[in-house]
């Protein structure tokens, strides 16, 4: 698949139409059920006001969570339909339909003028959603004349509202996903050199896919967070209570010899911040790499590790970062994922932080307008950087 050869909303006439547009609303919210950030909202107002201005009706759709199957209120997307209203200063009618194509969405379709805008129920309260079942996916293809996905935060899943939808509309990309591929595209597949990937998280097992396919492209690769622990132990020394993957050592030697041979420099952390306990209040002190003691866990990199990239990432051209380097959540263990952040945010080259939680770190820790680009798409950057193909992206119409 060429994603260039992917039809745009630029490509297809969406004046007097009845637009179907998915969108990934699955946005983190509060017990109150107060939306805690919207980025992913904001990332799809682009194409819905270039469909409101070009005349188009709008019927947005999403899911939200996981309710499998069931209409369960803490998923509802009515918090969302007023998010979306005050962003773009514009009534949003909401279908309350349990059944998500109901009668309220079908008469509220039937009469919606262009330049007008609706959003559906959670699609997740179908359960033909997730197992992309033909019946579904044509029932929401009933609603309009055109099909835009602009959900790049649920490209890499193959269900009705993503990809089973286009077998029965004609199709294309919104400018999210648009900018999502290009971006993210062009710093993987012809990145300006040097190009560093840091690589954090919990698991190696999350990770494999994306640095056998990194350690192909990159100069350096940086691994931190949780996962380096394995790689450590692998190596032969003590990680305490640290995060172990013992399935995953054999894999860990072998990433290393590969990275040796194709000349990738792999930085692992040198020191470690480890607690006695993984919770806030604990008892925290930094060690050597080396030298982790019993009964303790690492859950942090430490000072020296930083030092250690400090000029890696500041004379990078292209940074790709995935995953945390620790606890972040927890103020005391937060510090290298933020000295990370902020190393980024000083280097001139383009800085590219995949969705998910490194998202997450760099909004809260405060460097997100320093970063070229923060993806909308955790599990779905993930699979970019695997150099896989996006279902949701390859099932669109060509040019
Ligand atoms: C995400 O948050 O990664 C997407 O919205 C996909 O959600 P899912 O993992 O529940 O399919």
């Amino acid at each position: 698949m060429s994603i260039l050869n992917k039809k745009t909303v630029r490509d297809v006439n969406v004046s007097g139409k009845k637009v179907v547009m998915r969108c990934d609303f699955n946005v983190p919210m509060d017990k109150e059920g107060n939306i805690t950030d919207d980025m992913r909202i904001r990332g799809a107002l682009p194409t819905i006001n270039y469909l409101l201005q070009n005349n188009a009706s709008v019927i947005l759709m999403s899911h939200l969570g996981r309710p499998k199957g069931e209409a369960k209120a803490e998923f509802s997307l009515v918090p969302i339909a007023k998010r979306i209203a005050e962003l773009i200063d514009k009534e949003v009618l909401f279908a309350d339909d349990d059944n998500v194509v109901g009668e309220n969405a079908k008469r509220m379709v039937k009469n919606l003028n262009t330049g007008e805008i609706m959003l559906l129920q959670n699609v997740r309260y179908r359960k033909e959603e997730t197992k992309n079942v033909e019946s579904f996916s044509k029932e929401l293809a009933s609603l309009g004349d055109l099909f835009i996905n602009d959900a790049f935060g649920t490209a890499h899943r193959a269900h009705c509202s993503t990809t089973g939808i286009a077998n029965f509309l004609p199709s294309a990309m919104g400018f999210l996903i648009e900018k999502e591929i290009v971006i993210m595209g062009i710093a993987v597949e012809k990145p300006e050199k040097p190009f560093v990937a840091i690589l954090g998280g919990a698991k190696v097992s999350d990770k494999i896919g994306v640095i056998k396919n990194l350690l192909d492209k990159v100069q350096v690769l940086i691994i931190g967070g949780g996962m380096a622990y394995t790689f450590i132990k692998a190596q032969g020394y003590e990680i305490g209570n640290s995060l172990l993957e013992e399935d995953k050592m054999e894999l860990a030697l072998e990433l290393i010899r590969t990275a040796r041979e194709k000349g990738v420099h792999l930085i692992l952390p040198v020191d470690t911040v480890i607690a006695d306990e993984f919770k806030d209040g604990a008892n925290y002190k930094t060690v050597d790499i080396k030298e982790m003691p019993n009964n303790w866990i690492g859950v942090d990199i430490g000072e020296k590790t930083v030092n250690l990239f400090e000029d890696i990432i500041l004379s990078a051209k292209t940074v790709v970062w995935n995953g945390p380097m620790g606890v972040f959540e927890i103020p005391s263990f937060a510090e290298g994922t933020r000295k990370v952040a902020h190393l980024l945010s000083l280097c001139e080259g383009t800085t590219i932080i995949g969705g998910g939680d490194s998202a997450a770190a760099v909004e809260q820790l405060g460097y997100a307008d320093k970063m070229t680009h923060i993806s909308t798409g955790g599990g779905a950057s993930l699979e970019l950087f695997e150099g896989k193909i996006l279902p949701g992206i390859d099932v669109l119409g060509e040019k």
